[in-house]
């Protein structure tokens, strides 16, 4: 059995950072509204003329360095990305390209808030398959671009940033005492388009357009869905909340990635949260919050992580792996 290993992490987060406080200048907010609903109280916010594949490229970069393989071993880059430089090309290739490689293939993946899941299931299949032996796979996001400033209901909610992963083919054993991916399920359902979406694109205005979200809905759906693909790990594995060392959900939400945790019934002190500091920063999250529990010291070598995330299509998925 091939399993895939994760051998590093790496991310980023552009210098600037927006506070609160420094967002209730610009539109009808407060700090204090802002921390009770949703947790944040920061987020960095990408330079002019910093684009998603620069943040890429520096997630990529330390992602490689922490793992200690060389950008030439790579063969497969996937970016889960919902905001890339141009329509076309894929975001992938331009990262490609600023890491001098020149074999292999790179590619986006559109998942929105859970791309980052939908890409590491992706690479893990290419890998199990053989068509690959060592993937990048980053997410990386400048929402910043996407939001409307003036709509205190959306733009306080999100920030910019990436993060990566370098994962490796391995032959296993084949139970789940091994290292690596164990088990992932991704989900979507279209029927849920209106309640989160970006009102532009090339083929319908030829504008970029801005996010544009039913807050309350997607809070009401989020807890449920997120549950039941975590449930489908469980059961796919043997796994409970129980043999968990960590679970590194989606970084929407404080409420949510709380409530979820609660039903699940995880203890707290396995939550990896890092929405406050970070805001959602869609498929960027997940890789973010895992190389900040990875470079502290929280996640080690045997652990069994839990990733979740759900996000605008409706898409929602999980994925289960030993470190
Ligand atoms: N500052 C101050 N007041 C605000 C703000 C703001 N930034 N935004 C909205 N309000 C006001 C509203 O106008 C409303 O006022 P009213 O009662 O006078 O009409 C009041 O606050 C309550 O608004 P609600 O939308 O009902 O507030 P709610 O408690 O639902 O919180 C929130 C809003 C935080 C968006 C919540 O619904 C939520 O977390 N939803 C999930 C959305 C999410 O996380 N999306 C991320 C993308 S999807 C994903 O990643 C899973």
């Amino acid at each position: 059995v091939i399993r895939s290993i994760i051998l590093g992490t790496g991310s980023y987060l552009p210098a600037k950072c927006l506070t609160n406080e420094e967002l209730a200048e610009k539109v009808d907010t407060s700090d204090e509204w802002i921390v009770q609903r949703t947790g944040i109280q920061q987020r960095h916010i990408a330079a002019d003329g910093e684009y998603t594949s620069d943040l890429a490229v520096h997630a990529a970069k330390a992602a490689l360095e922490s793992s200690g393989v060389d950008a030439q071993d790579i063969d497969l880059i996937i970016l889960a990305t919902a905001t890339p430089d141009n329509t076309f090309p894929a975001s992938a290739v331009t990262v490609q390209n600023a890491l001098g490689i020149h074999h292999g293939f790179a590619f986006d993946v559109q998942a929105v808030c859970s791309g980052f899941v939908f890409a590491l299931t992706t690479a893990d299949a290419y890998l199990r398959s053989g068509m690959a032996k060592r993937a990048l796979v980053i997410g990386a996001e400048t929402f910043s671009r996407i939001l409307d400033w003036e709509d205190r209901t959306t733009c306080v909610l999100f920030g910019d940033g990436a993060g990566a992963v370098v994962l490796e083919a391995h032959e296993g054993e084949g139970t789940v005492a091994d290292r690596g991916i164990l088990t992932s399920h991704l989900r979507s359902d279209g029927v849920h388009k209106e309640k989160l979406f970006v009102d532009g694109g090339p083929s319908s205005t030829q504008t970029t357009g801005h996010l544009r979200m039913e807050g309350r809905e997607v809070f009401k759906h989020a807890v449920g869905m997120i549950t039941d693909v975590i449930e489908d790990a469980y059961s796919a594995t043997g796994l409970a909340s129980e043999d968990l060392d960590w679970f590194i959900p989606h970084q929407a939400n404080k409420r949510i990635i709380d409530a979820s945790a609660k039903k699940l019934k995880i203890d707290p002190a396995k939550v990896v949260t890092t929405v406050q500091l970070h805001g959602n920063t869609s498929a960027a999250s997940i890789p973010l919050a895992l190389d900040t529990a990875a470079r502290d010291g929280r996640v080690k070598q045997g652990d069994v992580v839990l990733l979740e995330a759900m996000g605008g299509g409706f898409t929602w998925g999980s994925a289960i792996l030993r470190w």
